[in-house]
């Protein structure tokens, strides 16, 4: 069974005539890593949020795990593009938040050692725990938001160009990070990952969807076999690797083009 189904979804939003997203259908297998490609505005972020159960869809359906989505779930961590920490309490007590609504017979103390252990594997220290959002850097809230997504162990993950503000280090950290974190266990996360960077795409996905705009509807989609994964070192030299990314930039352009035209 597929983990995500989008069943001929449009959406416009509340109040308005324009239509979002158009007759999109998307399947994610279990265990997958698909990452969402289009341009600004095209409507990533929309579906994204009604994947989450956010907002709900003016035609068609979505289903996570053979479910209708009715609402937000502890099945789904999210990472938002702007982090999604609530500014008022500290990182650890944001973490502490998600894992106290996962596991509310679990003593403070387990669900306090389980928020230490995810800071720690996200490569922040201790004293993170008590600061709030405001003192840590872009990179730092990011990682926050990404232990908090993981700390639940959900089996679906959507993230919403989690690394898009930050500079190329800290960004190719976390794509390490990520992959890491969805490839150790045995059984793997369903990851959906919306980016508009192709590069980022190559190097994190299982299968690419691009999407058009104006509605946002499917162009194109690609599946890169696990062994043909590119590394970091080698994502420029590996010719299979460049032809799709070439493929996939004029995909893009493409679209563009008739929507400037
Ligand atoms: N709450 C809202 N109410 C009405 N329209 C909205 C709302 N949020 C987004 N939109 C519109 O929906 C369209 C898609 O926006 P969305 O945020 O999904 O794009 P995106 O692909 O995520 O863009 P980006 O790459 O810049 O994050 C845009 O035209 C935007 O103006
Ligand atoms: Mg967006």
């Amino acid at each position: 069974m597929s983990d995500i189904k989008i069943n001929d979804l449009s959406f416009s939003y509340p109040g308005s005539d324009k239509l979002i997203l158009k007759e999109i259908n998307i399947e994610v297998n279990a265990g997958e890593f698909v990452c969402i490609l289009g341009q600004s505005g095209c409507g990533k972020s929309t579906l994204l949020r009604l994947l989450a159960g956010l907002e709900t869809p003016t035609a068609g359906s979505l289903f996570i795990e053979g479910e209708q989505i009715t609402g937000a779930s502890l099945k789904r961590g999210v990472v938002f593009q702007d982090y999604g920490l609530f500014p008022w309490m500290t990182a650890g007590e944001n973490i502490m938040l998600a894992l106290k609504q996962c596991f509310p017979k679990k003593d403070k103390k387990e669900l306090k050692k389980i928020a230490l252990d995810m800071l720690k594997e996200v490569g922040l220290e201790k004293a993170v725990y008590k600061k709030l959002p405001k003192e840590l850097s872009g990179g730092m809230k990011q990682r926050c938001a990404i232990a908090q997504a993981f700390s639940t162990n959900p089996p679906i993950l959507l993230m919403d160009e989690p690394f898009g503000a930050l500079d190329a280090v800290t960004r190719a950290r976390l794509q390490d990070l990520v992959l890491k974190l969805w490839s150790q266990d045995k059984q793997k996360k369903t990851v959906f990952f919306v980016t508009h960077d192709v590069d980022e795409a190559l190097l994190l996905a299982n299968r690419i969807i691009v999407l058009g705009q104006s509605p946002s509807h499917v162009i194109y989609e690609c599946v890169i076999p696990e062994d043909q994964r590119p590394t970091r070192e080698k994502q420029f030299e590996d010719i299979e690797i460049l032809k799709l990314r070439n493929t996939l930039i004029a995909q893009i352009n493409k679209d563009v083009a008739i929507h400037i035209s």
